[in-house]
C-alpha cells in the first residue's frame, strides 16, 4: 500500500515518463528529417523505452491499488538545430529527469516507503546508464563538429542500436 501523497508522485513522474517517450519520438522524425536515419532509429527505440518506462510506473501503482490519473502530456519542439543539440537537448532532459527521481525517492525515503524507494532506484540506476551514453555520443559527435564523413560513420554507429533498452551505442 501507498500514500495519497506517494501515489500523486508517481502519476506525475508517469506523465514525465510520457513526456520523455514524446520528446524522443520528436527527436526522431528530427533526425529523420535531417537524414540522420541511424539518429532517428536510435530515438525511436529511445521513445519505446520510456513508453516501457511509463508501463512501470503504471503497474507499479496498479499494483500498490492505487489510483492512476493520466494527464495531457505536454508538447514537445521539434526543430532541434543540429544532431549535436538534439543529442544535448536529449542530455538536459534525462539530467532534469535524474533530479525528479531524486526527489522522488528522498519522498520515499520521508515516508519510509521502501517498496517505492526499491522501485526507484532501478530508475535511478537507468539514469546513470543513460546520461553515460548520451554523454558519449555527444563526445563524439564534437570529435567530428560539422566533417560530414565524420557524422556519417556516427550515424551509421547509432543505426546498430537494436534493443529499447539502453546499454550502448548499439
Ligand atoms: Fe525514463 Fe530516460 O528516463
Amino acid at each position: 500500500m501507498i500514500t495519497k501523497k506517494m501515489a500523486k508522485a508517481l502519476n506525475v513522474q508517469l506523465n514525465h515518463e510520457f513526456y520523455s517517450a514524446y520528446l524522443y519520438l520528436s527527436m526522431s522524425a528530427y533526425c529523420s528529417k535531417k537524414d540522420f536515419n541511424g539518429a532517428a532509429s536510435w530515438f525511436l527505440l529511445q521513445y519505446q523505452e520510456e513508453l516501457a518506462h511509463a508501463t512501470r510506473i503504471y503497474n507499479y501503482i496498479i499494483e500498490q491499488g492505487a489510483i492512476v490519473s493520466l494527464e495531457q502530456v505536454n508538447k514537445p519542439e521539434k526543430k532541434f538545430g543540429s544532431l549535436l543539440e538534439t543529442y544535448q537537448k536529449s542530455l538536459s532532459h534525462e539530467q532534469t529527469m535524474t533530479c525528479m527521481l531524486n526527489d522522488l525517492s528522498n519522498k520515499a525515503l520521508n515516508e519510509k516507503d521502501h517498496a517505492t524507494y526499491n522501485l526507484l532506484q532501478w530508475f535511478v540506476n537507468e539514469q546513470v546508464e543513460e546520461e553515460a551514453i548520451l554523454h558519449e555520443i555527444i563526445s563524439k559527435i564534437k570529435l567530428v563538429k560539422n566533417d560530414g564523413y565524420g557524422l556519417l560513420m556516427i550515424d551509421n554507429e547509432l543505426a546498430k542500436r537494436t534493443s529499447a533498452k539502453s546499454g550502448a551505442l548499439a
